[in-house]
Parts: structure tokens; C-alpha cells; sequence
């Protein structure tokens, strides 16, 4: 089985709906990955809304949804306790509609430029609306699949439920390009979805979020590998700082002194 096989497999066991396990069945009887239907083109839901983060349904379901989770403010919370002292540029990767933005730049007055970035039109529309009037804040569309264009240094990388949604090797790779951007010292906050113990624990945290069945777009990893690879990227002081069932604050600062 090879490595994107057993990504599959992998998020079945976190308890990705049926579709999937029917695509791991197919991995087992020898189907070629070509064959298996891309996301897209299983565009359902156990909640009835599409799977895309381009389609405003979805994007509507989510932000009403997410505003409501005391979970989410809780992780939020302990983002802010993360920020360096001193930010002056932010950048957030996967801003959505610029919640985790607003959040810091809330927290750090002193921001001068602040950068979001997201492939999905309307959250880009959202966010763009949300700091109309501030001058500080630029949103760019930008796929994360994609090496992260040339933004300059960092004070703080921070993102929020939006790298699960990448490949293994490109959540390792962004986690190298983010490391290069920080300045020393700097720090990355990633406020993420990470999988469960047990398929059931799983279960019971889609539940208590409000989406059954999960998203059959999350490509979902442990808490312990995503440390790894942070540090295998050149990050330090990497840790879990927060956890609640399938949320996670994962982060990390930037070297200090640059390596011999
Ligand atoms: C769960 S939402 C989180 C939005 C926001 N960061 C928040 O904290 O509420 C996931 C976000 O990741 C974005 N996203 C997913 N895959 C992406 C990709 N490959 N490139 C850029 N953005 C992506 C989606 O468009 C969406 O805005």
C-alpha cells in the first residue's frame, strides 16, 4: 500500500463517512487511485450541504455554525496567549472569512500589515468585506496546495481548521515555508482539526461540532505526528498547548539563531 493509500486509509479509520471506506475498499481490491471518485465528485454531505469550500452554501453553514461552538472560542483564547509580544505582520493561512485575523489584530493593536490568504471565492468575499475599511489588512486568493508566494518576514503565521485540508507532504512542506518566513523568534500558531484516538472518540467529536459524518474533505493526522513534522521543519518549543477532542492548538517558534 503506498504512502497516499494509506493516507486514505488512515482517514477512514478516523471516521470519514462511507464514501471513503467504499474508496479504501477499493484501494484493497486493487482499484488504481485514478479510478476512485475525487471529492468533487462526490459532492454530499450526511447535513445535505456541499462538500466545497467554494460553494457559498457550505461557507454559510460553517460560519453561522462555528460562531456558536464554545470549543472553538476556547482555542481561540489560547491562540491570542501564543501571539509574540511585539507583532507587527501577520499572515493567516486559510483565513476563511478573516475570523482568526480579527482575533489578532484585536489583540495586537500594534499590527501595521496583516495578510490572509484562502482558495475559496466566497470566504475570500467575506473576509475582504469584514476589513473593507482597514488599510492594514490585504486578502489574496492562494491555493495551499501551492508553494506560499513571496509575502516577506512574519511576526506570526497563524491558521485556523484549514492545513488539515492538505496532503500529508504538502502540510510538511508548508510547515518548512512557514519556518522560512518567520522571522527569528517568530511564531506559528495553528488552531487546527486533528484526529481522534479511536474512530468512536471521533464520532463524538463531529457530533458534539455539529457535523456528523465529518467532512469528507479533511485529511486528518494525530496530534503527535504534526509535532514531529513541526520540528522536523526547523520549528522549536513545539507543543500542543490546547486540546479539546478533535481540536488542537499546535505551535511553534522560529529559530532563534539561524542553523551552522
Ligand atoms: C474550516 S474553514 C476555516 C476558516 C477560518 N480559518 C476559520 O478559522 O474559521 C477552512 C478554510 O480553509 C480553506 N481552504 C481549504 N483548502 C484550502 C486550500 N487548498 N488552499 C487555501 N485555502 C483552503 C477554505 O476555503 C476555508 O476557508
Amino acid at each position: 500500500m503506498d504512502r497516499r493509500h494509506r493516507e486514505l486509509a488512515q482517514n477512514c479509520r478516523s471516521g470519514r463517512p462511507s464514501g471513503d471506506i467504499a474508496a479504501v475498499s477499493g484501494v484493497a481490491q486493487g482499484i488504481l487511485w485514478d479510478e476512485i471518485p475525487s471529492v468533487k465528485e462526490r459532492p454530499w454531505h450526511p447535513l445535505g450541504v456541499s462538500t466545497s469550500w467554494k460553494d457559498e452554501a457550505k461557507v454559510d453553514e460553517y460560519v453561522e455554525r462555528v460562531e456558536r461552538l464554545d470549543a472553538r472560542r476556547a482555542g481561540e483564547a489560547e491562540l491570542v496567549e501564543v501571539l509574540p509580544a511585539r507583532t507587527k505582520r501577520v499572515l493567516d493561512l486559510g483565513c476563511g472569512d478573516g475570523r482568526l485575523l480579527a482575533l489578532t489584530l484585536g489583540a495586537r493593536p500594534e499590527v501595521v500589515e496583516a495578510i490572509g490568504v484562502d482558495s475559496s471565492p466566497p470566504m475570500l468575499a467575506r473576509a475582504r468585506a469584514r476589513f473593507a475599511s482597514d488599510t492594514r489588512v490585504s486578502i489574496f486568493e492562494h491555493d495551499l496546495s501551492d508553494r506560499l508566494p513571496a509575502l516577506g518576514v512574519f511576526d506570526v503565521v497563524v491558521s485556523g481548521f484549514a492545513i488539515h485540508h492538505l496532503a500529508h507532504d504538502r502540510k510538511r512542506s508548508l510547515l518548512t515555508e512557514v519556518t522560512k518566513m518567520l522571522r527569528p523568534g517568530g511564531a506559528f500558531a495553528n488552531l487546527e482539526v486533528v484526529e481522534c484516538a479511536t474512530p468512536e472518540l471521533h464520532e463524538e467529536f463531529n457530533r458534539r461540532i455539529g457535523r456528523p459524518g465529518g467532512d469528507p474533505e479533511d485529511v486528518l493526522a494525530r496530534v503527535g505526528p504534526q509535532l514531529e513534522w513541526m520540528r522536523d521543519a526547523g520549528l522549536r518549543q513545539v507543543d500542543c498547548q490546547w486540546r479539546w477532542r478533535g481540536f488542537a492548538l499546535l505551535v511553534g517558534q522560529a529559530p532563534t539563531t539561524l542553523p551552522s
